[in-house]
């Protein structure tokens, strides 16, 4: 496919395929437009679990989530500080990657909502520390925080992973703000 490049009399590029190039931070609108050019990046959907200090447990529906290191097993994802859990995942806290399958968009759009007792009819298993492991889904990543990082209104959390189990279901995808399930390529 030939791509459109306008460019103006410098060289410099005006537009991509009749689209303008947009500064993100130039307002309200803009800023709309920075969210839908990111959600074009299709994502898989996890659920990151932990327990309180109190003993409680929590979870937080995420999509930021994504590789980092091979050796050592290291992974990514980041919190909102706007969350609920933001004070939670610390450094050496155990906590768990949770990937959902394609029937689990119900559990998605569940964690995804603040509620005093999220669990609540949640079918769980506790793995490594107690943390809860979530029923049906594609893998399961136990890490402990290994570090932070700022990251603007989120803070980067990166995860030493403990133990590991591949179940291998179907996954459920995330992109322009829906989910969807993965093609039938077979
Ligand atoms: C598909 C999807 C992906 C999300 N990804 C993130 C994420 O990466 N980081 C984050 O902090 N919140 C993310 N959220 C939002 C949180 O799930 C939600 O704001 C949070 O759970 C609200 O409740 P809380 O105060 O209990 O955290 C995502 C939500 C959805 C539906």
């Amino acid at each position: 496919m030939t791509e459109t490049f306008e460019k103006d009399v410098t060289g410099s590029i005006l537009s991509i395929a009749g689209q303008l190039g947009i500064d993100p931070a130039a307002g309200p609108d803009a800023r709309r437009m920075f969210r839908d050019a990111l959600g074009q990046f299709a994502t898989g959907v996890t659920i990151m679990t932990c327990c309180r200090p109190n003993g409680a447990t929590a979870g937080v529906t995420v999509n930021s989530f994504n590789s980092l290191s091979l050796d050592p097993p290291l992974i990514l994802w980041s919190i909102a500080s706007t969350s609920t859990y933001f004070g939670c995942f610390q450094p050496g806290d155990p906590f768990a990657v949770n990937v959902l399958s394609g029937d689990q968009q119900a559990l998605a759009l569940h964690f995804a909502k603040s509620a005093p007792d999220k669990f609540q009819g949640i079918a769980t298993h506790p793995g490594l520390d107690g943390v809860p492991l979530l029923d049906g889904c594609v893998a399961y990543l136990e890490c402990a925080t290994e570090a932070r990082y700022p990251g603007g209104d989120h803070e980067i959390i990166v995860g030493r992973v403990r133990r590991i189990f591949n179940v291998g279901r179907r996954p459920l995808l995330f992109h322009g703000g829906n989910f969807h399930g993965l093609a039938n390529t077979a």
